[in-house]
């Protein structure tokens, strides 16, 4: 692309770098923390004119943005694929044009990994790892009945997760009674926990893959005359401010950590492919986990 008059104000004299990015949706706190970071970041002040698309959680729709940044003939495409599969052909389509691709937060499952330059993100089966080994750690002997509120259908965080969990909870008398779509969002998360009370009157704990659709769980089992936290038991993944803050409160019993702020690493392995650098295959962002007493204390500068 051209030099912007930004970019040679700098004084770098770089080139402006044009970047598509198609972005899943906006279901969450977590996603709109995830575009204010990549908004933020991929500026005309650091050599960026990026041109972004919200998919609406649709795989269709990002496939129709991909082929569009390839018809515009862009230097770098950046997306965080829905689902996990069904990615090849476009993908292919980038290649042949001589376009390099970089995914962030979600990856895509393919056999041929040259489709791609990097993918940055965080480490999901870790993430419901740590989530069941806490779960272990806290509950085991007491025969909790166990519900969990899945993420996208067919998406990598649902996918890890899901497993991650269940392996740290093996050999333990947690057992999973339930487990079902919320979609990554509130609404859906408080719909499937209504379904998930109606069912069962004896569920300890919910594990949500994210905080959203455990904000709608609490809805869910306040509407029913419960305590979120004492009577049943939640356990969700993220830690955005909103989930904190349910923390905070006691409503919500542990969070694992999604780092959302993806867009100064997608900065920097942009300008490098773009240059014809070597890159990272695989960048892995590092997560925490929250109980109570850490979130009231983080609470304050959280950032997202
Ligand atoms: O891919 C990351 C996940 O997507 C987040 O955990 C969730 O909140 C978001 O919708």
């Amino acid at each position: 692309a051209e030099p912007t008059g930004a970019a040679e104000e700098g004084g770098s004299g770089d080139e402006t770098i044009a970047i598509g990015f198609s972005q899943v949706g906006a279901e969450s706190g977590w996603r709109a923390a995830n575009t204010k970071s990549i908004q933020d970041t991929l500026t005309a002040e650091n050599g960026f004119d990026l041109s972004f698309s919200d998919a609406q959680q649709k795989q269709e729709n990002q496939i129709q943005a991909i082929r569009s940044y390839i018809a515009q003939g862009v230097d770098v495409i950046a997306f965080s694929p829905v689902v996990e599969t069904g990615w090849d052909p476009v993908l292919q389509e980038a290649k042949s044009a001589g376009i390099p691709v970089v995914l962030t937060d979600r990856a895509v499952d393919s056999e041929d990994d040259t489709l791609y330059e990097s993918f940055i993100g965080s480490d999901f089966v870790l993430e419901g790892e740590m989530a069941g080994e806490w779960a272990a750690e806290q509950y085991d002997g007491e025969g909790f009945q166990v519900v969990e509120l899945q993420g996208t259908t067919g998406s990598a965080p649902a996918i890890d997760r899901k497993e991650g969990f269940a392996t740290a909870i093996e050999g333990t008398d947690l057992e999973i009674i339930d487990s079902q779509t919320g979609n990554f969002t509130r609404t859906e998360g408080k719909q499937v926990m209504e379904g998930f009370l109606q069912k069962y009157d004896d569920i300890d704990l919910v594990f949500a893959h994210n905080d959203d659709m455990g904000l709608g769980a609490i809805e869910a089992i306040e509407a029913a005359g419960m305590v979120p936290g004492e009577d049943i038991k939640i356990i969700t993944i993220d830690a955005v401010k909103d989930g904190m803050q349910a923390l905070a409160d006691g409503k919500i019993n542990y969070i694992v950590e999604c780092n959302p702020l993806l867009g100064p690493d997608l900065a920097d392995i942009a300008k490098k492919v773009v240059a014809g650098e070597e890159v990272e295959k695989r960048i892995v962002v590092k997560d925490e986990a929250f109980d109570q007493e850490a979130a009231i204390e983080a609470l304050p500068t959280r950032e997202y």
